[in-house]
C-alpha cells in the first residue's frame, strides 16, 4: 500500500491575489476524500496546484513520500495521479475507444493498454457496446462514463475527479458514484471535488469544506453531515 497525499499549508495565486491561503489536507488510499465548497471557493485551483498546472507559491504537496512541487505536470501524472477534469472534456470527434486510449498515452505496452481497456469495459458494458461511436454523440451520462474510464486507463494510484455530478440527473449521479466507490475499494485514493453535498457525503469516508480558499471544516462524512456550519450552509 502506498502512502497518502499530504497537502501542507499551500498558497496558490493567479497573479497577486491568493486564491488558496494555507490549505492543509490528507488524501488516503482506499478512501474517498471529498472536497466540498461553493462556486469560486478554490476547489479547481487546488486541483491545478496538485497537478502542477498552477503551482503553489508556498507550501508542500507530497505524494507517496515524494514532493510534487517543482515537477512539471507530466512528471506529476507519471507519479500515478490522474484527473477527470470539470466539464468532462471528452474528445467529441473521437470514438469511445480512442478517448480511452488517450487516457493511457504514457503507457508504452500495448498489452497493458488492452488489458486496462478490457477492465474498463467490464465496469462499463455500455462503453463496450458503443466503443466505435463518436463520443460527442453520446448522452450526458454515457459521456461521464467515458471521462471516468479515460481517467482509469493509466491505472492511477490517486484519482482526482472535479465535479462529476454537474449536469447529471440524481439517478445518473448515483450510478457514477457507485462506480467511484468501486474504484476506491480496489485501493485507489479518490479525491472527489463536488458541490453536491448530500450525495457526495453519502459515498465519502471523510472530507473537507473550502470557503474563500481556506479549510473551514473537516472530518469524517458523518462529522461533516452533523457540523452546524455545514448544515446551515448546505442543508438549510
Ligand atoms: N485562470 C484564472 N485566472 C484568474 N483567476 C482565476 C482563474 N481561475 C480561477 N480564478 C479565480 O479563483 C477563484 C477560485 O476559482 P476555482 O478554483 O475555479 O473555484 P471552484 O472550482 O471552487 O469553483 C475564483 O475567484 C476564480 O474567479
Ligand atoms: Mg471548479
Amino acid at each position: 500500500m502506498f502512502k497518502p497525499m499530504m497537502i501542507e499549508d499551500v498558497y496558490t495565486a493567479y497573479g497577486k491575489a491568493d486564491v488558496l491561503s494555507g490549505v492543509t489536507m490528507e488524501v488516503w488510499p482506499g478512501r474517498i476524500t471529498c472536497l466540498l465548497g461553493s462556486n469560486g471557493s478554490g476547489k479547481s485551483t487546488l486541483i491545478r496546484s496538485i497537478l502542477g498546472l498552477t503551482p503553489p507559491h508556498s507550501g508542500s504537496i507530497v505524494f507517496d513520500g515524494l514532493e510534487l512541487a517543482g515537477l512539471p505536470p507530466h512528471g506529476i501524472v507519471a507519479r500515478g495521479i490522474a484527473c477527470i477534469p470539470e466539464g468532462r472534456r471528452i474528445f467529441a470527434k473521437m470514438t469511445v475507444e480512442e478517448n480511452l486510449r488517450m487516457g493511457a498515452y504514457l503507457e508504452r505496452s500495448d498489452a497493458k493498454v488492452r488489458a486496462n481497456m478490457e477492465r474498463i469495459y467490464e465496469t462499463f458494458p455500455r462503453l463496450r457496446e458503443r466503443r466505435l461511436q463518436l463520443a460527442g454523440t453520446m448522452s450526458g451520462g454515457e459521456q461521464a462514463m467515458v471521462s471516468i474510464g479515460r481517467g482509469l486507463m493509466s491505472s492511477p494510484r490517486l484519482l482526482i475527479i472535479d465535479e462529476p455530478s454537474l449536469g447529471l440527473s440524481p439517478a445518473l449521479v448515483n450510478d457514477n458514484f457507485r462506480i467511484i466507490r468501486q474504484i476506491c475499494e480496489s485501493g485507489t485514493a479518490v479525491f472527489l471535488v463536488e458541490q453536491n453535498v448530500r450525495q457526495t457525503l453519502a459515498i465519502s469516508h471523510c472530507g473537507y469544506v473550502l470557503a474563500q480558499g481556506r479549510v473551514v471544516a473537516s472530518g469524517t462524512a458523518e462529522e461533516l453531515r452533523n457540523d452546524p456550519e455545514v448544515r446551515q450552509a448546505y442543508f438549510g
